[in-house]
This record gives C-alpha cells, structure tokens and sequence, in this order.
C-alpha cells in the first residue's frame, strides 16, 4: 500500500518544498520493473551517489560472521529478564473513549493516566507489548539529552531551551515518585548522568562548553569536570546529579497492573491501518489484517512512528537513527555513572544488575536506518571499546534498536489539527524514557481539557526556520539518494552463494530480489522493495531483518513488518522452483 500526498491539506510553506521534492527527486521511472538505461541515469547523478552505489555494492557483497565473544543472536537483556502477561488479538468490532495504539512507554503510561481517570481505555498492540524501541532502550532517566540546550537557546530561545529541561525534570520526577507509589521492584538506582568531549577533539570540547553556558542560563544544575572517574582521556565533562536508571519494562510492568485493575483493555497482534474515519465527535479506526472496526472518542498515536499521517507528512519531518548495545561482564569494577560521548562515535555506559552481577551496558555508534556498513560491525567497534575500557569476562546481550528524530531535534507531541481528538507523540531523540512520560502527561491533560505548559513547545504543526528549513532539504535529499540508489545496485550474488544463515541481495530469476538462507539450509526470498513508499531495503547482517534506508520501516527475514512506516509485509517469492 502506497501513502497519498494530500497537498491540499498541507501546511501552505510545505507545498513547494514538496513539489521541489517530488519533481527533482521522484520522477525518474527507477522501478525494478522498468527497463531503462542505468548508464544514462548514473551519468546525471553526483559523484556521492556513485560513491553511494559503491557502497552498497560492498555492503551486500560482504559475507560476515560474528566473532564467537558476540553473542549469535540479539536478544534484549531487558526482555530476557522479565515476564509479561499477553494479550489476544481484537477479532471483532469494538468501542472505546480512548483508543491508544502502541505499547511502548508511552501508550503505556498514557493508558495509566487515563484509566486511572476513569476512561474507557484500550491500547492496540501491533506485535507484543514492549516489541518496540521500549523493549531495547538503555533505560537512563535524565534530562541530559546530549548536546541540546545551546541549540534550543539559539533557535527556540532562552524560554524554550527553559520549558524543554523543565518538562523533562518533571517527566523524571514523575518517574520516581510512581514507582515509589506503586512499590515497584524495577531497579531504580539514583545516578549522576556525565556528557564527555575526548581529549583531542577541540570541536565537541567548545560544544560541550557552550552546553555549559546554556546549563547556566537556563538554570540546568549542571558541574564542569576535567576529569571522569572512567579510564578515559577527556577534555572536559558536565556532571548532572540526582539523574536515575531502571529496568524500563519491570516499572512498566507495575503500571500495566493497574490499567488492567482499572478495567483498561489490550489487544495485542493487531496493527491498526492508516486509515481513520471522522464522523462529528466520533472515529473511527481499523485494523489492517481484518477490517475490525474500532470507535472512539479520543485516539492516541504512541506507535512510534505515526499510524496516521493526516496530512502532516511525518515520513518527510522525521528520520530513524539506530544504534547498538553490548551488555557486558566487566573484568574490572565499574563505580557507576552514566555516561555518553558527546562527540563521535557516540559511546554510551550504565550499569545493570543482573543474575546477580553488576553489567555494564555499553551503546552507541549510530547510522541512520539502512544505511551505513555492515550492521555486525557496529557491534564489534563497541566490543573493541569497552574491552579496552573496562577488559570482558563475557558479554551475555547484544541488542540494537532505533529511535526517529524531527527536523529540529524537539519531539512532536499534541494534536495536528485542533478539531480532531487524535493526538502524537514521536521523535524522542533517543531520550524517550522522560519525553515518553512527558508525552503521555501532556495527551492525557489534552483528553481531560486541562492546560498544558508544554503544548506550545511540543506542537506538532510547528515549524521553526532556523534548523527545520535546512535538515528538510537534507534528510529529504537523502532519502531520493537512497531511492535511486537502491534501484540501480549492481548485484552479483545468486542464492547458491549463501552459506546457512547468511542473507544478501541476490540475483535471482533476472531480477534483484532479498535472500535469506536460515540456519537449517531453507531458502526465505522477498520482494525487498518497501511498501510504504517503495525504496529498495537492505540486509541487516547484525538483527537478520531487512531495513529501509528511507524512512527506516524494518521487516524480518521473510518480509513480516518490524517496524513502521510501513503496515504492509514484503511480498514473499517462491524460493526454489
Ligand atoms: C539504542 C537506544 C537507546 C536508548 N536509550 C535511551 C535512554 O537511555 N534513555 C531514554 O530516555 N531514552 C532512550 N532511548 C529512547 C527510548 O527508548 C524511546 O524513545 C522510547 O522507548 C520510545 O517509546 P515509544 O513508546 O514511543 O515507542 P515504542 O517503544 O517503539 O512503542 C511503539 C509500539 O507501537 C507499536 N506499533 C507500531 N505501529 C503500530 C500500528 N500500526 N498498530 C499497532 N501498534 C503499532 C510497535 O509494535 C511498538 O510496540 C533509546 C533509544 C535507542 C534507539
Ligand atoms: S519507503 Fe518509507 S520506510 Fe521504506
């Protein structure tokens, strides 16, 4: 299923940066389908997008195997360590005051909220609960989120850069106080969150120093360090106290508990479609398997990426970034702090306690989705990192997951259209524990009528000059790069050439098609072509899933959606005549 554009329904200074778009980018014929000219059409492009195609070429060619310290396969040590309840499918038609679809953090604690304020609830659940960002987060509670706070002073304004810290203050207070309230056993361990610049890196050292400054301003209660207790040269860090780290889906376990107490209803292995009808104060949703029909007064995006675009073209205003994590046993003790490089690559540490031993997660190196080298490979820089670190006695998790960032760094949460009950929440950056507590806060005092200081600052119909202008040009140029690159791949492999467990890009019955041999010899091929705007996806050797370089939708081996945009699976090929 391909998405319409609505120009007519877009904001009036986004209809020429579209047509600019669609005209530039999407109009040559580059459908596998369609026979033309590769020469011709490479001649006209830039030299990045050679380079590009080259490396694609590489990246498919390449044939890697994990060393034997990685563990064979990705596993969340935060699903791993907990037990969930489940949930059946809706199979009929059904009614509601708040539909809520996605159970991550924040359908989650929007449907705590709300039930606990005596709404009819019912959270929709495309696979199972926490299958999501939710499920693969590092879980640190701060409202340190990198380098942010100068860029907010500068394009947001003081004020804003203000709103932002506070909200998130809250989102973490509200964090602590819950599972306080409730009693959860979730972990909660009050830590000090470090931001570091390396020694050397001049650059991110002045950053890092203009963070500071907008810390001061702004009234952040921030410390200048010149060392860390970590065996790690820096040029200078920000310490920030009174910060916290959980075990993100036992808290979440314990408000789950109370919405069913409540009466709040789950359905879980039911993706909702893109389509929503309105009919005065009454929607109306619908599952994408079966046509099931759900009524509501008031419906709640917290899908990640949005379910439903009504006309705001989410796919153009955010772009997916994944990274990875390790979960280690370190040979020497880790006093504890939370800590991230501010520069690059990005490095993340926190500790973990877990069958009795005190981890270490150690995340980072970032790629924006589909794209970049062999995904194996951004687990064994940060094998190599933390084993110079802090040495590795044995690495019990690897996982990655990815979060979506908006054109100017700030999450979209709220209504797009005043009129309409349906509310958004996405682009958290990275930071969703607190801005997917603070979303969750605000939708639900948006259904309850009451004023939100944050509605302004979040608004998903914002557009602020000074950033959005620029990254949509380049995150939109991107994914026409990616477009075109995709369809004129040069393919060598055939599927004789895959060994048990290996997946490529082949050249199969003349065409290119996505192949994966699994590890008991059987032959899974797909039409890799994505289905929410038809960009050609590429393997993801580290995860086994087939991951979309435009808009990051990811699929699994044999073409079943992971992640969205897309709501439509690949179309599976007959593997062996
Ligand atoms: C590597 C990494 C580390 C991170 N570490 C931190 C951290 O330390 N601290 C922090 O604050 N944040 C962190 N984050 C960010 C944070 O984890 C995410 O922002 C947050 O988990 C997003 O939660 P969510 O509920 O919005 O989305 P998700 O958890 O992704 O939940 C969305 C759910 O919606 C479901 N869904 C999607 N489409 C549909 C549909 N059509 N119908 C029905 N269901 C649907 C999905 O299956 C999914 O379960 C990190 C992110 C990454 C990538
Ligand atoms: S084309 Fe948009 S996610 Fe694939």
């Amino acid at each position: 299923m391909r998405r319409a554009l609505h120009l007519a329904e877009q904001p009036i200074w986004m209809i020429p940066l579209i047509l600019a778009w669609l005209s530039l980018f999407h109009a040559p014929l580059l459908s596998d389908g369609v026979s033309f000219d590769g020469r011709v059409v490479i001649n006209e492009m830039s030299l990045t997008l050679m380079e590009e195609i080259n490396m694609k070429e590489n990246r498919m060619n390449s044939t890697p195997q994990f060393p034997q310290s990685l563990p064979q396969f990705p596993q969340s040590l935060w699903r791993a360590s907990s037990e969930m309840p489940s949930f059946p499918a809706l199979k009929e038609d059904h009614t509601t005051d708040v539909a809520i679809v996605g159970g991550g953090i924040t359908g989650i604690t929007t449907a705590y909220l709300l039930t606990k304020a005596g709404y009819k609830v019912t959270l929709l659940e495309a696979g199972e609960l926490f299958v999501g960002t939710t499920g693969f987060t590092t879980a640190k509670i701060t409202v340190q989120h990198g380098l942010i706070y100068h860029d907010l002073v500068t394009n947001f304004g003081e004020e804003a850069a203000r709103l932002y810290y506070q909200s998130n203050k809250e989102a973490l207070k509200w964090i602590i106080q819950t599972a306080e309230e409730l009693k959860l056993s979730c972990g909660l361990t009050s830590e000090a969150a470090y931001l570091y610049a390396d020694e050397g890196d001049e650059k991110t050292l002045k950053q890092l120093e203009d963070e500071f400054k907008a810390y001061t301003r702004i009234g952040l209660p921030g410390e200048w360090q010149d060392h860390i207790s970590l065996p790690l040269r820096v040029g200078g860090a920000i310490k920030v106290p009174g910060q916290a780290r959980f075990h993100p889906l036992q808290y979440l376990k314990g408000l789950l508990d109370v919405i069913l107490e409540k009466g709040g209803v789950i359905y879980e292995h039911t993706m909702i479609g893109e389509q929503v009808d309105k009919d005065g104060g009454k929607l109306t949703l619908y599952t994408e398997q079966s046509k099931h029909k759900i009524s509501c007064r008031h419906a709640v995006s917290a899908s990640h990426f949005p379910f439903y675009d009504g006309g705001a073209l989410y796919f153009a205003r955010l772009h997916a970034e994944r990274s990875y994590c390790l979960a280690i046993d370190p040979e020497t003790d880790y006093e504890g702090g939370m800590y991230l490089s501010a520069g690059d690559p990005t490095r993340s540490l926190r500790a973990v306690e877990w069958n009795g031993k005190k981890l270490v997660i150690v995340g980072g190196d970032n790629h924006k989705t589909g794209q970049g080298i062999c995904t194996h490979g951004h687990y064994e820089n940060l094998e190599k990192f933390a084993g110079e670190l802090l040495g590795i006695r044995g690495i019990p998790f690897r996982w990655s997951t990815q979060d979506l960032i908006t054109l100017d760094r700030v999450p979209y949460i709220g209504k797009t259209a005043e009129d309409e009950e349906i509310y958004f929440a996405t682009g958290f950056r990275k930071w969703g524990m607190t801005n997917g507590t603070l979303a969750a806060r605000m939708i639900a005092d948006g259904i309850q009528r009451q004023n939100n200081p944050y509605k302004e600052l979040y608004d998903p119909s914002r557009f602020k000059a000074r950033p959005s202008i620029k990254n949509f040009i380049v995150h939109n140029a991107n994914v026409a790069k990616e477009l075109v690159a995709g369809k004129v791949e040069i393919v060598h492999k055939k599927t004789q050439d895959l060994e048990p467990d290996q997946g490529a890009v082949v050249f199969h019955d003349g065409r290119r098609v996505g192949a994966y041999r699994d590890p008991e010899g059987k032959l899974h091929l797909v039409d890799r072509t994505c289905t929410h705007m038809g960009c050609e996806t590429e393997w993801n050797n580290g995860d086994r899933s087939w991951d979309c370089p435009c808009h990051g939708s990811r699929y699994s081996y044999d073409g079943e959606v992971l992640e969205g945009p897309a709501t439509v699976p690949l179309t599976r090929l007959e593997a062996e005549k």
